[in-house]
């Protein structure tokens, strides 16, 4: 497996992003005595993003484990948006505030008095006009920001940041049957080496990026950073709205072309189509906060598998929805590397779906009908 990414080489464009991300920065350290003043009973945790697919998850499963739990959104009063508060708030404490990953500051509030941080909202608009700012530039910044409002408030015992698969594996490789690990970064030059950068380039940048520049402000501050690399998240949860991986993951039901591209462009991108469930992904960035050993990066991956695949055993499984193999177009029986996941199994974490139809299952065809993007 090539290292070629791992050192210190800075692209022209990681400069021009990093200058542009980093100019104004004032750090805070954090003080240690604020962190036995708050220690209670009850653990808080701010998890960034509550309106989104896997934020909404990751707060029931924390409030279901007894936590008190603050989110943000940036817009507290739209009502589509978060109306799954209500139920969430059923659940246990969940205190919601407004914060903008683009307004320095925004996150204090929220953070303040925090035992964990995880950091789930990001910029992910495969549609962006200008993707090196709306993407690259807005999701390193926007990282940085939150993680500044962690070593304000001195009572983060562990941040835990969500990154991507994206950001191992987008890299050329010669030949098949590579299996990578956190060693792994995607290739920022290769990715940035067109004319003009797509949102599909910038976003795995973005991750590649936010998750160095994340390491090193943990670093000089002292703050214990966990990143968390989940593959394509699937499954149901709380939030009424998912514009990301749920219409995608089901596009092969839905007939929208769009995003069957989409998942199309990972597979051939990435070499295989790599699934994780969303309850998976939500109880291992838990363990992953709770346990004070765990350092570094984690891939969060159950399967790896080709879209080939995946069309076969859903026309199996679910033949009232015709779904069209043919459709998939000339993709790889197999795929060409797997992302392991040892790591975090090497810290006691057991997935729970580790199949296609552990994975499709009805309570995810349910949340597909609920959000509209399932006929029937
Ligand atoms: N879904 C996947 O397959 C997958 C796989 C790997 C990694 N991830 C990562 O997981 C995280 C969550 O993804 P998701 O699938 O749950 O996506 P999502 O449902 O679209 O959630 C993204 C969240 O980020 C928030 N956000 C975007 N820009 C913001 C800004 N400027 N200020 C404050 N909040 C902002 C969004 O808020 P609004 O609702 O206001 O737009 C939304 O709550 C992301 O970091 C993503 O890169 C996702």
């Amino acid at each position: 497996m090539s290292r070629k990414n791992d050192g210190d080489h800075s692209s022209n464009l990681q400069q021009r992003i990093l200058s542009a991300v980093l100019g104004p920065c004032l750090l805070r350290s954090r003080s240690p005595e604020k962190m036995s003043a708050v220690e209670t009973e009850r653990k808080t945790a701010c998890v960034t993003g509550g309106n989104g697919f896997i934020a909404s998850a990751l707060i029931k499963i924390l409030l279901e484990k007894g936590y008190a739990v603050n989110t943000t959104v940036r817009n507290p009063d739209s009502r589509e948006k978060n109306s799954h508060f209500k139920g969430l708030q059923a659940l246990g404490p969940l205190k919601i505030f407004r914060a903008d990953l683009q307004e320095e500051g925004s996150f204090d509030e929220a953070v303040a008095g925090c035992d964990y941080a995880f950091l789930v909202a990001a910029p992910v608009n495969l549609k962006a006009e200008n993707p090196e700012k709306e993407l690259v530039e807005a999701g390193v910044r926007g990282t940085l920001n939150v993680m500044r409002s962690c070593v304000k408030a001195g009572t983060v015992r562990r941040v835990v940041l969500t990154s991507s698969a994206a950001a191992v594996c987008i890299r050329p490789l010669q030949g098949d049957g590579h299996v990578l690990d956190e060693s792994s970064w995607s290739d920022v030059d290769h990715l940035s080496s067109g004319a003009k950068m797509s949102p599909a380039q910038a976003y795995p940048i973005s991750k590649v990026l936010s998750e160095k520049e994340a390491s090193k402000l943990a670093e000089e501050n002292g703050i214990s950073l966990v990143t968390v690399c989940p593959a394509v998240t699937v499954g149901a949860a709380p939030a009424r709205e998912a514009h990301s991986s749920v219409p995608a993951a089901l596009s092969l039901f839905s007939g929208d072309e769009e995003m069957l591209n989409t998942l199309k462009h990972i597979t051939m991108h990435s070499g295989s189509l790599t699934l994780v469930h969303v309850d998976d992904l939500c109880r291992a960035e838990v363990l992953l906060a709770e346990k004070p050993a765990a350092a570094g990066r984690y891939i969060c991956c159950s399967l790896s598998t080709t879209i080939l695949q995946l069309a076969r055993s859903l026309a199996a499984k679910y033949p009232q929805y015709n779904v069209s193999i043919d459709a998939v177009g000339d993709h790889s029986e197999n795929p060409r590397i797997r992302l392991s996941s040892e790591k975090l199994v090497g810290e006691g974490f057991e997935f729970t779906y580790k199949s296609i139809d552990d994975m499709y299952d009805e309570s995810f065809m349910e949340y597909g009908k609920a959000l509209g993007i399932l006929p029937f």
